[in-house]
């Protein structure tokens, strides 16, 4: 087992690759590659930069130049459910890219053409150990499960957070979630997305974003120290 670690947040990197063991850093297409241990298991943790691009091929490197076995995506979201407030947890069901849109021709919103799928599905038993994870490290934060919808945009807005949520039924949103979960897919990579929620996705996100990120880093490199060891 080889562990891919796509963490989006520096503090939360930083604070994982202090905690690693031999490692070795390796570059490739403008992203550090850390390659080690992590509480004895082995992992490649690395920060893709933000957006679906940067994600799909982050992903793919993971999966061609180190042959990981499972991929496991931190970060922050947008809320998109009254049932998650800021400094919840949500732990992916599935993700679907919310940019997506060849409805003209039939598809279905965030249907990629041709390829037959819409919701791409997280691996039940990762999810499960997640939620497990986190309700250990990290008792007093509700965490749940549920949708994530990506796309290569910042939601700050009413209005298109009351679409993502009637068109995909999203409970949370941000920018790379669903391109992972894509490229994990295709390689057929089992995979989990956990997201801390830093803002609601409305008009107040711009201003509730950068007070919450270092929190949430935090949270989220104690429930991954925890977590690389029950998979
Ligand atoms: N990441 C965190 N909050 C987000 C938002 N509102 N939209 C997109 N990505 C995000």
């Amino acid at each position: 087992m080889i562990i891919g670690i796509i963490g989006a947040m520096e503090l939360e990197v930083d604070t994982l690759k202090e905690k690693m063991e031999q490692t070795e850093i390796i570059k490739i297409a403008n992203m550090e590659f850390h390659r080690g241990t992590l509480n004895g298991v082995p992992v490649v943790v690395v920060r893709s930069g933000v957006g679906k691009v940067n994600a799909a091929m982050c992903t793919q490197i993971l999966a061609d130049r180190f042959g990981v076995t499972n991929i496991i995506n931190t970060g922050v979201a947008g809320s998109l459910n009254a049932d998650l407030d800021i400094g919840d947890i949500l732990v992916s069901v599935d993700a679907i890219h919310h940019d997506v849109d060849a409805t003209v021709f039939g598809y279905k919103p965030g249907e990629v053409p041709q390829l037959g799928m819409r919701e791409f599905v997280a691996d039940e038993r990762m999810a499960d150990l997640a939620v497990a994870s986190c309700e250990r490290v990290n008792p007093d934060i509700h965490v749940r499960k549920g949708r994530v919808v990506s796309g290569d945009q910042f939601i700050s807005s009413n209005e298109v957070k009351e679409r993502l949520i009637a068109e995909f039924r999203g409970d949370c949103t941000e920018m790379e979630g669903a391109a992972i979960a894509h490229a994990a897919t295709l390689n057929n990579i089992p995979f989990v997305i956990i997201r801390a929620i830093s803002d609601k996705a409305d008009n107040s996100a711009q201003m509730d974003y950068p007070e919450f990120e270092r929190a949430a880093a935090i949270h989220s490199a104690n429930l991954v120290l925890d977590y690389v060891t029950r998979l």
